[in-house]
């Protein structure tokens, strides 16, 4: 039916995006950090606001800009931010899709002062950071859950291992394989796997149309 609510599958629905880097503070001034831009998360909380949900997008430091009625964001640095931002929402969410790179480790003591230079070397003790999606798979409850994996080998067996591990309906693989896809550039292609093993795999393409793709795969799976 052409009705004009058919536009607009996913409205009265939440969904959660993490999106963007973290940074993990070694002392005041310093932190580690990664390159990514934060444009998949944010291409895919348009899209999905587009569809008529209400998002809710935590951003880790990123100079992306939205603005849309429908979506809100929290903005965070670090992995614990994150964390506690993700678990703050999800409970009353529809759908969490998880597409920031977030920090896989810390320093485990952050210096109160500037560390100055001194010697030939630096040895900085890193501890892991919790993993968020994996947390969140643990307590899902009617929570379509979406993971993105970046992989430079083993592409699908990795990406597959990572779906059943952390519990997912879905995970969206990154090719890094390609030239033009991954971090701060403005294209991605992608492979969609479901917690069937059902695969499907896009053409290189704008990150605002593979945004509307996984979206597309989501409200198929969650509408059906
Ligand atoms: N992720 C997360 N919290 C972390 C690490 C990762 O929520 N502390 C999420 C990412 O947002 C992504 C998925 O887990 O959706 C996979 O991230 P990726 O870095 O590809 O995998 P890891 O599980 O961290 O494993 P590795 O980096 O060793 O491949
Ligand atoms: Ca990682």
């Amino acid at each position: 039916e052409n009705d004009i609510l058919s536009n607009l599958p996913l409205k009265g629905k939440k969904v959660l995006l993490t999106a963007g880097p973290t940074y993990e503070a070694i002392d005041p001034v310093r932190f580690i950090g990664n390159h990514s831009s934060g444009k998949m998360g944010f291409a895919i909380a348009k899209a999905a606001a587009n569809l008529g949900a209400e998002v809710f997008l935590i951003s880790g430091p990123s100079h992306q800009k939205i603005s849309h009625s429908l979506v809100k964001r929290i903005d965070v640095v670090s992995a614990e931010d994150m964390y506690n931002a993700a678990h703050s929402y999800f409970a009353d969410v529809d759908i969490a899709i998880l597409s920031a790179a977030v920090a896989d480790y810390k320093p485990k003591n952050i210096a109160t002062q500037k560390i100055k230079k001194k010697d030939a070397t630096l040895d900085i003790e890193l501890t892991p950071t919790k993993d968020i999606l994996a947390s969140l798979g643990a307590i899902k409850k009617q929570q379509f859950l979406v993971g993105f994996a970046l992989e430079t080998n083993n592409e699908l067996e990795n990406a597959k291992g990572k779906l059943k591990r952390k519990n997912l309906d879905a995970i969206v693989l990154n090719s890094l394989q390609d030239k033009g896809a991954g971090f701060a550039t403005d294209t991605n292609k992608v492979t969609v796997i479901d917690k069937d093993l059902n695969e499907k795999s896009f053409q290189l393409k704008s990150k605002v149309e593979v945004a509307k793709d996984i979206m597309n795969e989501i409200v198929v799976r969650i509408l059906k």
